[in-house]
């Protein structure tokens, strides 16, 4: 076992977002509003090459995993990746986050191979906003999916991203959805990339104003343990489930920052905004030919030594970050 990820700030790293492919299916106005668009094959990172990451970061202290995408069930040896992540030594939690489109058919094998926690992407719960959305007309299917996950035991979140026109008038829709169900419902403010600057001008809401009407309807602050990440998290007595908040503009966010990730092509991320991206590639190649993480490990352990105190989106900097189905968010 190595040092913990730890950065010059005091942050600790304790769980890797791991993505498996940059591809989705969905055309999210905020994120792929044209669809997907790829003109060279991608070469993704293998399982192998995948379970020599977590085995990595394992070691040096990571206890969480998140598979994120683009939309991570497009990759047919899922399944695997779960399994076989969830079987890596310090490995606690195995997480996804998926636009839902296999939930219903493909949740039950996910929870066999080892799935402890997941979070769906729903932004509006009427189906033809929701449409309008993503470009995606299966919603009843999502939420038929979502019960199942809650019936199956799994630590479950919905995400839903704050937009002007459409968030305001849905707001009832969602109290009522997390008055009866045990989830978290986690509002994320809109965040600006290199794509979507129109777009996001036209609809960025501050999460603040959400906040303010939490706290007037009697809404309480969730203790929050240390290192658990941005996200601030309100209950109430009369709700089943809770209510979070993502809000990236405000100060102090990254303070709590948690994270580190890695791209489908095999590149260390130190932030969602940071720069390209450092190529780790060849040296998991090393430690896969050598069967041993040892080489990975001290590269990221000097690589750390990068990242920065905060994202500078406030300043209109998003780095390479052209949409977040490249990074999974
Ligand atoms: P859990 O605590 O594991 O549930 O993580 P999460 O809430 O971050 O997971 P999820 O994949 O549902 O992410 C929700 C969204 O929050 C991401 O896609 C981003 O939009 C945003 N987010 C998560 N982490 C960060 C971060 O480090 N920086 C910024 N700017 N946004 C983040
Ligand atoms: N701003 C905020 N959230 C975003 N997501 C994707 N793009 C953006 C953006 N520009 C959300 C998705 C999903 C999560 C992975 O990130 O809706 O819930
Ligand atoms: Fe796909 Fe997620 Fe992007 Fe929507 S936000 S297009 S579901 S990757």
């Amino acid at each position: 076992q190595a040092p913990p990820l730890m950065d010059k700030f005091g942050r600790r790293f304790e769980y890797l977002r791991l993505s498996i492919t940059d591809v989705c299916n969905f055309s999210c106005q905020y994120c792929l509003p044209d669809g997907y668009q790829c003109d060279t094959p991608r070469n993704f990172m293998s399982a192998p090459e995948l379970n020599m990451v977590v085995q990595a970061f394992a070691k040096m202290g990571t206890k969480k995993v998140r598979i994120t995408g683009g939309e991570p069930s497009l990759r047919n040896d899922l399944t695997k990746i779960i399994e076989q992540t969830a079987n890596v030594e310090g490995i606690e939690q195995v997480a996804i986050t998926t636009n839902g489109y296999k939930l219903e058919k493909d949740l039950r094998k996910w929870v066999d191979a080892g799935l402890t926690s997941l979070n769906v992407s729903i932004d509006s719960l009427d189906p033809r906003q929701f449409e309008q959305i993503t470009g995606d007309g299966r919603l009843q299917s999502i939420l038929k999916g979502l019960e199942l996950a809650v019936e199956l035991g799994l630590q479950v979140k919905v995400n839903a991203v704050l937009l002007k026109e459409f968030t305001d008038p849905q707001l009832s829709l969602f109290f009522d959805f997390v008055k009866s169900n045990n989830i978290t419902l986690r509002f994320i403010e809109l965040m600006q990339t290199g794509d979507n600057e129109a777009f996001f001008n036209a609809q960025h809401v501050s999460g603040e104003s959400i906040e303010n009407k939490l706290i007037d309807l009697g809404w309480t602050r969730k203790h929050k343990a240390q290192w658990a990440g941005p996200a601030k998290v309100y209950r109430h007595d009369d709700y089943l489930g809770r209510i979070g908040l993502i809000m990236p503009y405000s100060k102090d966010f990254c303070a709590d920052c948690n994270r580190l990730r890695i791209s489908a092509l095999g590149k260390l991320h130190l932030c969602l905004f940071a720069e390209k991206g450092i190529e780790l590639r060849d040296t998991i190649a090393k430690s896969l030919e050598h069967d041993n993480p040892a080489y990975l490990m001290t590269e990221i352990q000097n690589m750390l030594g990068q990242k920065e105190a905060t994202h500078y989106l406030d300043k209109g900097f998003t780095g390479a970050t052209q949409h977040l189905a490249m990074l999974g968010g």
